[in-house]
């Protein structure tokens, strides 16, 4: 039988821990702090601090299914600081060893960063951090396209939640789509990479969980709705983007399905102009949706999300949709 003192101490554990997720704790060497797991119904450390995680720590944890793991508030932020130094490293030597698995790791890593930064996007630091690996990620993916194709794939593995894979996805088809046009030059596809990266940030703004949800309350939509905005308020003054480049991620929306009334309204009317540009972002952002599985429904074919960007954009663009429908049937011909 549990005594008094158990109980206590269980009671301050519940009101002191925070809960974190299982990826938080790979490609750390060492645990930064100790790591609880519910074991028989009572909170007990499962990894002490500066305890080795290996992968047979990692699997034996999974096969005890002790995945759900929580942190002590305080230390938190010993976590975090693990994963930041592990992006930034791993940003740092993109071109040394083998290309897929550095993107892999780092695309990886970017997502979990990208997390952090959703829990407080006031975050300088963080903020910084996603900056400088975007731009580098830019350079280096653009300059390797033979491996985007494997990269998506793996990427889609790792199961990250759609907020915080959706942006990467998206950018992803961005920069293949871009730079097969010949158009741009790397300078101009960075800035490009770091629009598309961030103009989805605003949605920080509704806790994660809700998004698991389809249906969304009424307060929790208008917000959803309003993130273009609220992204350009979370990034004016702090990345480097220029004006035109914030009104991108302003209309971002307009070729998308998500608030689609308004923005299909928008698009007919002849005095809202938006240029190549936003159109290529949100049609990419619209595929990359389409095309993976969200908490609430099944991915559609790739087929079916270009029959709608047709719909669309195939009048007012007909040679850019032919350009999108070849890269996209160039991209996915292994598949
Ligand atoms: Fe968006």
């Amino acid at each position: 039988m549990k005594n008094p003192f158990d109980i206590l101490e269980q009671n301050s554990l519940n009101f002191k821990l925070t809960p974190i997720s299982f990826r938080e704790i790979f490609f750390i060497a060492e645990s930064p702090c100790d790591i609880y797991a519910q074991v028989d119904g009572l909170f007990k450390v499962v990894l002490y601090k500066k305890a080795e995680i290996s992968n047979t720590v990692l699997r034996d944890l999974l096969q005890k299914k002790l995945a759900n793991l929580f942190v002590m508030e305080d230390d938190r932020p010993s976590l975090r600081f693990a994963q930041q130094e592990n992006l930034r490293n791993v940003i740092r030597s993109l071109s040394i060893g083998d290309p897929l698995e550095k993107a892999k790791y780092a695309t990886n890593l970017l997502a979990i960063n990208l997390g952090y930064l959703y829990e407080d996007p006031t975050d300088d630091n963080l903020l910084n951090l996603q900056v400088q690996s975007a731009k580098n990620l830019a350079t280096f993916l653009f300059n390797k396209p033979q491996i985007h194709e494997a990269l998506y794939k793996e990427f889609i593995k790792q199961g990250h939640h759609y907020i915080f894979a959706q942006p990467f996805l998206s950018t992803l088809f961005l920069l293949g789509v871009m730079k097969n046009t010949r158009l741009y030059i790397d300078k101009d596809i960075e800035l490009f990479f770091l629009t598309s990266y961030f103009k989805d940030i605003g949605m920080s703004a509704i806790p994660v969980e809700k998004y698991n949800d389809e249906n969304l309350s009424e307060d929790d939509r208008k917000l959803l709705a309003s993130h273009p905005q609220l992204s350009v308020n979370i990034l004016r003054g702090r990345v480097p983007l220029p004006p035109n480049h914030l009104k991108i991620i302003e209309n971002h929306h307009i070729y998308s399905t998500l608030t689609n009334q308004l923005n299909l309204a928008d698009k007919d009317d002849p005095n809202v102009v938006f240029g190549f540009e936003t159109m290529m972002i949100s049609v990419m952002d619209t595929v990359a949706a389409m095309i993976t599985d969200r908490p609430f429904r099944k991915a559609e074919s790739l087929y079916k999300s270009l029959d709608l960007i047709r719909l669309l954009i195939g009048e007012q663009y007909p040679q850019e949709f032919k350009l999108i429908v070849f890269y996209f049937k160039n991209f996915f011909k292994g598949m």
